[in-house]
């Protein structure tokens, strides 16, 4: 493993991604429906994969990270630190555990936390936030169990099935920021 490590002593720890990291394995939990159920990037290929990756190392405004079990070293799932923005010092922070194994153990929550700490201590960020699908259960309580608030709620943003969902911003500030 390449990459310098980061963990809270937890399940999980999150390193760089790498590009050998984008393997079929990989591809395939962009091509599952139930991973991608609630993301926008689903169906990408190796080359498109690696070709983020690269931007985001070229352009600094996104950082992607590998979540990995602590018990065996897998690679399970990804989290994105960005886009940031630079003169707000805002970020989103993203997360998918493609291994859909290793779901529903607390691993997400974990990374969330992880990546939150990275986010204010090495890229001097003010506020992370995500979008979520109100449909998500899963990811509404992953991020609210590691810190988030539940800040806006969008109604009726997302068609999904026969009905709608909203679209929830959940938050978390650096306290180093606040008074
Ligand atoms: C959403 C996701 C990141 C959650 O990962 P995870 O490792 O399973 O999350 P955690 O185990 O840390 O927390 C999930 C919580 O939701 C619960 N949960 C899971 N599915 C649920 C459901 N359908 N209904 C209610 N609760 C559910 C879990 O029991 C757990 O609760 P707990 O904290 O009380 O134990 C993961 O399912 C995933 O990657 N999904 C696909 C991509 C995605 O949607 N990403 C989020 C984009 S905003």
């Amino acid at each position: 493993m390449s990459g310098e490590r980061r963990d809270l002593g937890g399940p999980v720890y999150l390193r760089h991604l790498h590009e050998d990291d984008i393997d079929p394995r990989y591809v395939a939990w962009f091509a599952d429906p139930e991973v991608t159920r609630f993301l926008d990037a689903r169906n990408i290929t190796r080359e498109e994969s690696i070709a983020y990756l690269r931007a985001g190392r070229t352009s600094g405004r996104y950082f992607m990270h590998a979540i990995c079990r602590a018990d065996d070293e897998r690679h399970i799932g990804n989290l994105k630190i960005g886009p940031i923005h630079p003169r707000h010092r805002t970020s989103d922070l993203v997360t998918v555990i493609g291994d859909r194994a290793s779901w529903g153990r607390g691993f997400a929550r974990e990374a969330i936390r992880i990546g939150v700490q990275i986010a204010f201590g090495e890229h001097n960020i003010r506020k992370m936030s995500a979008s979520i699908d109100s449909a998500n259960i899963a990811s509404l309580k992953a991020y609210q169990a590691a810190g988030f608030f539940i800040e806006a709620t969008l109604q009726d943003q997302f068609i999904f099935y026969d009905g709608t969902t909203d679209k929830v911003f959940v938050s978390c500030f650096n306290p180093d920021y606040r008074t």
